[in-house]
């Protein structure tokens, strides 16, 4: 028996890259959103918070504020009201339809940024549970990259979760790279140095032996 393509094994699952900001994830979803769509496969790509006209406005309101006058709990909720609507609205019927979903962040963003503001990952651990039920990832990619050369990365304007200070985005990283041990779904962390296509290959044979 040949093994299945990549495409085939994919199929109907459920794919986030998460990391740090700056850390390259964006242009990975892109990257595989590509490769999977040129070998005809139905693939759906999309992002956390936002994805949904109601997720782009909360996005809007999060990321567009102070968010030193935020109650971290106000912005918890606001992340998962945004993909409350995202699983209901695009997951769950593209997974329904068989299609791949590739989602730039999830609740995994949420352990790791709101977890450095100081929210309690247990608390967590049961919100998540409440906004997306059963739908947490068949696989989270954390993209590690140090953060000197991610902030490096960012140009232009920062919004307000970018513009927090440096010791904040070390915790983020450092959440990130234990996320393994503390999510309920699985996580595998991928090195992002070197360019795209290499980081691209990386990906690529990491969802080739991953069990899924
Ligand atoms: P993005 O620009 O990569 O889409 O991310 C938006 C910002 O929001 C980024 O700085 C990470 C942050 N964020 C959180 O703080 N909590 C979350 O749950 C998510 C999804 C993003």
């Amino acid at each position: 028996m040949t093994a299945p393509s990549l495409a085939e094994k994919l199929a109907g699952k459920f794919i986030v890259f998460d990391g740090p900001d700056g850390c390259g994830k964006s242009t990975q979803v892109q990257r595989l959103y590509e490769r999977l769509a040129a070998a005809g496969t139905s693939v759906v790509q999309t992002r956390d918070p936002g994805g949904t006209e109601i997720g782009d406005r909360i996005r809007r309101v999060l990321l567009g504020h102070d968010l030193r006058a935020m109650d971290v709990r106000c912005e918890t909720f606001l992340f998962m009201a945004s993909r409350a609507q995202l699983v209901s609205e695009v997951i769950d019927p593209a997974l329904a339809d068989g299609s791949v979903v590739l989602c730039d962040r999830f609740i995994s963003s949420t352990y790791a940024y709101q977890g450095a503001a100081g929210y309690d990952l247990a608390r967590l651990l049961d919100l998540g549970n409440h906004a997306v039920g059963d739908r947490w990832p068949h696989l989270t990619v954390v993209i590690n990259v140090p953060v000197e050369r991610a902030f490096a990365r960012i140009s232009g304007k920062l919004d307000a979760m970018e513009s927090r200070p440096r010791a904040f985005h070390e915790k983020v990283r450092e959440i990130f790279l234990q996320l393994s041990t503390m999510y309920p779904a699985p996580v595998y962390t991928v090195d992002g140095s070197g360019t795209v296509d290499e980081v691209h290959a990386r990906v690529v044979e990491l969802l080739e032996r991953a069990a899924l």
